[in-house]
C-alpha cells in the first residue's frame, strides 16, 4: 500500500492555483488517488467484487469514476439509488442496505436495487408479505463490532444494525412461512479499521454463520477498511487481509462442498485520501489558552473533527517556513465545539493563507450542511494528466428534482 504521502511541492502549487481560481472553501478531488485505492482492492481480493458505499461521497464525478472502474454502489435511501440510476449504475450493480426504512422505500429499494440486506424481522416479514421477491439477503448482527469511535461501530449488542443471533431462529421461521430463499447474507461491524486481523476475524464469522444457511451463495462482508490519518499511522495490511482472506474462502469451499460469491462495500478506502479540504485564514486571536486561526469553513463543511474527534492532517500551503507555533484551528460557525484541530503544530499562520485539510474526501462534503445558512464549498476534481474540473453539486437540488420520481 502506498505510504502516506507527505505534501510536495507540486502538489502545494496545484492546490494553492484551485484555491486562487475557485476561491475558498473548496473541497478538491484527486481522481488518482481513487483509481490507486480501487485497484489496490482488485489486486489483493481478486475474485471479489465491490460495492462502493457511496454515502461517503456521492459526487456525481466521483461516482462516475468509480463505475468506470468497475464497481458497484452500495445505497442506503432513495436518493442513493436515484443518483446511482441516473449515472448508469444498473440494477445488479446497486446493492441496497436497509435501516428503519418505510413500507414504501422498501418497495422502490426492492424494484431498482439488484440486492437489498434486511435488517430486522420487520422488514423481512414486509418483504414476504408484500411480495418483493422469493430470494432474500439478511444483515447479521453477530454480536460484535470495531471502529475508532462509538459512533461508526455498526455490529455488537449496542448497535441499531443487524438481525441478531437471538432473532435468527424467528427470521428463519418468518422466511418459511413466506416461501422466502436466504440466498445471502451481509455484515459490516464498523468504519475506519486499520488492523486487518480485525477484519479477518469479522470475515472468519461470516462464513461461519454460512454453513447454517445452504442455500447461500453470497455473502458481502461490508465495509470498513481504515485509512491512516495521523502521518505516524500504518495503513491497513492488504497483503495479509487478502492472504487471510483467501485462506478463509477456500476453506468454506472446501468443507461445504459450495463456493460462495464475496463482495466488499468500501467506502473511505477508496476516497478518503482523495480530498482535502482548503479554507484560507480569516482570523487569528492569541487568548491566555490558545492561539486561535480562524478560517472561512466549520464543522458545517467538515464535521468530523467536531462529531468524532477526528484527526485531520493540516498544512499550511501558504508557507513553508518561519516559526511552528501550537494553533487551535476553527471555524465561523456559531457554536464553541467548532474546532478542525486542537493545539496542533503548524508554520505560524497570517490572515490570507490557505490551509490544507486533509484526508477529507470521505464523510466531508457528504456530511455538510447549510447550517448558520453558509452555502456548502464548491468541489474540484484533478485528474493525473493535470486538467481540473468544477464538479461542484447541490444534492438539495438533485433530491427536489427527482422528488416522486
Ligand atoms: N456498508 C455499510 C452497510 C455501512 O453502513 C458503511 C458505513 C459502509 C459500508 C462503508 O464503510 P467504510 O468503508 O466507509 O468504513 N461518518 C463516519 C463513518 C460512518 C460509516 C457508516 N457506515 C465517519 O466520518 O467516520
Amino acid at each position: 500500500m502506498l505510504p502516506y504521502f507527505r505534501m510536495d511541492v507540486g502538489r502545494r502549487a496545484a492546490f494553492l492555483s484551485v484555491a486562487r481560481r475557485f476561491g475558498t472553501p473548496v473541497y478538491v478531488y484527486d481522481a488518482g488517488r481513487i483509481q490507486v485505492q480501487a485497484e489496490a482492492l482488485k489486486q489483493h481480493l481478486p475474485f471479489a467484487s465491490f460495492f462502493y458505499a457511496m454515502k461517503a461521497n456521492s459526487n456525481p464525478a466521483i461516482l462516475r469514476l468509480v463505475r468506470q472502474l468497475g464497481l458497484g454502489v452500495e445505497t442506503m435511501s432513495r436518493g442513493e439509488i436515484r443518483l446511482a440510476r441516473s449515472l448508469g449504475f444498473s440494477k445488479e450493480r446497486i446493492s441496497f442496505t436497509a435501516s428503519s426504512i418505510s413500507e414504501d422505500e422498501l418497495r422502490f429499494a426492492a424494484r431498482y436495487a439488484g440486492r437489498v440486506h434486511l435488517d430486522s424481522l420487520h422488514q423481512l416479514e414486509l418483504w414476504g408479505r408484500l411480495r418483493l421477491g422469493e430470494e432474500i439477503s439478511l444483515r447479521l448482527n453477530q454480536g460484535f463490532g470495531a471502529g475508532r469511535h462509538q459512533h461508526v461501530i455498526t455490529g455488537g449488542p449496542g448497535s441499531k444494525f443487524g438481525i441478531t443471533l437471538a432473532d435468527l431462529p424467528r427470521a428463519r421461521q418468518l422466511a418459511a412461512r413466506y416461501k422466502l430463499r436466504v440466498v445471502s447474507l451481509q455484515q459490516h461491524i464498523g468504519s475506519n479499521i486499520l488492523d486487518a486481523g480485525i477484519i479477518l476475524r469479522a470475515a472468519r464469522s461470516l462464513f461461519a454463520a454460512a454453513r447454517d444457511f445452504p442455500e447461500v451463495h453470497f455473502l458481502d462482508f461490508g465495509g470498513g477498511f481504515g485509512v491512516p490519518y495521523k502521518p505516524e499511522e500504518q495503513p491497513l495490511d492488504l497483503v495479509r487481509f487478502g492472504e487471510g482472506f483467501a485462506v478463509l474462502r477456500d476453506r468454506f469451499a472446501r468443507r461445504e462442498g459450495r463456493e460462495v460469491a464475496c463482495a466488499f462495500e468500501p467506502g473511505r478506502f477508496l476516497v478518503a485520501q482523495a480530498g482535502t479540504l482548503l479554507v484560507r485564514v480569516t482570523d487569528i486571536k492569541q487568548t491566555e489558552r490558545h492561539l486561535f486561526v480562524g478560517v472561512d469553513s466549520g464543522f458545517n463543511h467538515l464535521i468530523r473533527p467536531a462529531m468524532y474527534g477526528s484527526y485531520h492532517h493540516i498544512d499550511n500551503l501558504s508557507r513553508t517556513r518561519g516559526p511552528r507555533v501550537r494553533a487551535t484551528v476553527v471555524g465561523n460557525i456559531c457554536e464553541s465545539g467548532d474546532i478542525f484541530a486542537k493545539d496542533r503544530e503548524l508554520v505560524r499562520p497570517r490572515i490570507g493563507d490557505v490551509l490544507a485539510v486533509r484526508d477529507a474526501g470521505a464523510y466531508g462534503f457528504a456530511m455538510a450542511s447549510f447550517y448558520n445558512m453558509r452555502p456548502l464549498p464548491r468541489e474540484i476534481l484533478m485528474t493525473p494528466n493535470g486538467t481540473v474540473q468544477d464538479i461542484s453539486f447541490s444534492p438539495a437540488r438533485f433530491l427536489m428534482k427527482t422528488k416522486g420520481r
